[in-house]
């Protein structure tokens, strides 16, 4: 969480962090600040809220300086106020840091501190770190390179700093241990270091992926170490491309909204960017796991949020694709003992930096298993990581709440599932052939799905007013149901459940009166049936019933208050289909409470803190 940018060249610092920081502004939006150096004198400008509010703040004066570094918040530890707001500066005003992660030891960090006589203005763990980084400097007499190589490792949790020292103030030194930093070097001898990789577009045509265990020295050039051998590293700087547009909102009004629509092309370029050629990029990636894959048990699945919703689903796919059990696990409850040597993990994250994620495949290669990510960013945090990674080809998502991300880790999770029921002898060529035939054809009809959007805003109209609402569904219909149920809170801020509808009878159903809204994931597949006696019960009890099904019959146009229609597809294929209303659903409840929908109130978009 939180996003850093800092600038070092010959223009003017503040405008160029500001707009980086505007551009990472979804990984943390409550408080935003920046130290610019200028002859000899570093200045703090921090104020709480959007990044537009410290732009408002700072009004006409147009604060200089060539060297500077900013940040975007997400508190972590202390409240959203200004005092708590990055960067941070050492009591004697020496050094100023920014910071992205949690330093768990900072109790212990804190105690000598104060016992040394130092004292705190705020309540933040990056206080204590910048502080501790000036009594090290400071007891052993060293520069801050030093200082850094020296210490970082005593610091225990994930995170990534920037620091500048005023009296050796013409570079800044960045350390990563464990997170998201990349460095892009400009015209002009221009860097600038950001959080995302995108955020550097337009500024830089060269990029570094400053990876956990590095630390970066930035003046004109820039030097890399390893933290654990202390010695100068030489690593290969990228090209950076970059589709600016993709950063942009178009003619939508927001991010939600063009990236529900993009879900058609980003499928496709998913589908098209493991399957392109033959052999394909996956079976290639995967081929030297196939011995692993033929004589696998279990598959386990770690992910978060709505990454998580969609290895739900995929374990329908395994099932039935390839006769292969999955426990798909919250990354944050996961249990290192349920996998060791020869077992396949697979984890699903858009942006390939959640901490949680990140914890548990640490724990499970730890534990000796093979580790497969589907991430939406390359070259971040889990790509670096996992054995074998999977990109999924969404572009970037801005909005807060992931929609094209999750229908193309679905697109990803269903290819790789008929892959190995191919190499399992469990699915034949010819029916993963036809399978991935009618799965290049789901773009299409998404896109029919789309079209439903003017009914869909009718329908959020009817339903704003209320003020909880259940999501329920059977088989690859529940973990929709709850991820349609997590688009709603995210966006909206009313309570919804997602529920296994079968489970909805043993206890949820006593929620039911008038004024509950039922939301029925109703595909016309082997469950309808015992959906319609499901809706049947809530109907019984007054309850109001949206229903999203795939060819509407007469009883549940009797039953149904309101019906939305998909196209017909293979049954394995219907979350893509039926999960696409439920996005346009929320955002549209959403635009008329009027919350703030690409970010809304205490999230972020990528969660890097546990
Ligand atoms: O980047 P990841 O996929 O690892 O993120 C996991 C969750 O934090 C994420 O899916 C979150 O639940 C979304 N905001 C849901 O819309």
């Amino acid at each position: 969480m939180c996003g850093i940018a800092a600038y070092i060249g010959e223009k003017n610092a503040y405008p160029i962090i500001l707009e980086a920081l505007k551009r990472l502004e979804y990984r943390g939006y409550d408080s935003a600040g920046i130290t610019l150096y200028n002859e000899g004198k570093t200045t703090i400008y921090k104020e709480t809220g959007a990044i537009v509010q410290l732009e408002k703040s700072l009004g006409k004066q147009s604060p200089k300086g060539k060297i500077g570094i900013g940040h975007t918040r997400w508190a972590t530890h202390g409240a959203a106020t200004a005092i708590n707001a990055h960067p941070h500066h050492s009591q004697d005003k020496r050094l100023s840091l920014v910071h992205n992660g949690t330093i768990l030891n900072h109790y212990i960090l804190k105690e000598d501190l104060l016992a040394n006589n130092f004292s705190f203005y705020g309540e933040t763990d990056t206080e204590i770190l910048v502080n501790y980084l000036s009594h090290q400097q400071k007891k052993e007499n060293l520069n801050l390179l030093e200082t850094v190589l020296r210490n970082a490792g005593k610091l225990e949790g994930r995170s990534v700093f920037v620091i500048h020292d005023k009296q050796d103030p013409e570079k800044l030194i960045a350390c990563n241990l464990g997170g998201d930093l990349f460095i892009g070097k400009g015209k002009g001898k221009q860097i600038l270091l950001c959080s995302d990789k995108n955020a550097l577009a337009g500024y830089a045509d060269k990029v570094l992926n400053l990876l956990p265990g590095m630390v970066a020295v930035i003046d004109k050039h820039c030097h890399i170490f390893d933290l654990n051998t202390q010695t100068e590293l030489n690593p290969e700087w990228d090209k950076l491309k970059l589709n600016s547009e993709a950063l942009e909102k178009g003619t939508y009004p927001h991010f939600m909204l063009k990236e529900i629509f993009e879900q058609e092309t980003a499928i496709s370029q998913t589908i098209k960017h493991l399957t392109k050629t033959s052999p394909n990029r996956l079976e290639l990636v995967l081929e030297p796991y196939r011995r692993t894959i033929t004589r696998l048990r279990k598959i386990t699945i770690i992910a978060c949020g709505t990454s998580w919703h969609a290895g739900l689903v995929a374990k329908h796919f395994f099932n039935e694709l390839a006769d292969l059990p999955v426990y798909c696990e919250y990354a944050s409850e996961f249990m290192p003992n349920d996998v060791g040597s020869g077992d396949l993990v697979i984890a699903i994250s858009q942006s390939g930096s959640t901490a949680d994620t990140l914890q548990a495949v640490q724990a499970a290669k730890d534990a000796g298993a093979t580790i497969i990510s589907i991430c939406n960013v390359d070259g971040s945090a889990i790509t670096n990581l996992a054995n074998v990674s999977l990109l999924t080809k969404a572009g970037p998502e801005i909005g807060v709440a992931s929609t094209k991300a999750f229908t193309t880790q679905l697109a990803a999770l269903l290819l790789i599932a008929s892959q190995c029921g191919e190499w399992r002898g469990y699915l034949s060529p010819n029916k993963k052939k036809a399978l991935w035939q009618e799965l290049k054809n789901i773009p299409i009809k998404i896109k029919e799905v789309l079209r439903s959007n003017p009914k869909i805003a009718e329908l959020a109209q009817k339903y704003q007013t209320a003020n909880n609402f259940l999501y329920l569904g059977r088989g690859t219909g529940f973990p929709i149901a709850m991820e349609g149920a997590l688009k709603l809170k995210e966006v909206s801020y009313i309570h919804a459940e997602g529920l296994s509808a079968g489970e909805m009878k043993h206890g949820s159903i006593a929620l039911i009166d008038e004024k509950m809204p039922s939301l029925f994931i109703a595909p016309k597949d082997e469950h309808y049936d015992k959906i319609m006696n499901n809706l049947l019960e809530i109907k019984a009890r007054h309850g109001k019933i949206i229903a999203i099904t795939s060819e509407t019959d007469k009883q549940i146009e009797a039953e149904a208050d309101d019906i939305i229609s998909i196209p017909t597809c293979p049954k394995l294929l219907y979350p893509f289909l039926t999960v696409v209303p439920l996005q346009l659903f929320a955002y549209h409840v959403a635009l008329l409470r009027g919350t703030n929908i690409d970010k809304p109130r205490n999230l972020a978009k990528s969660v890097t803190v546990e």
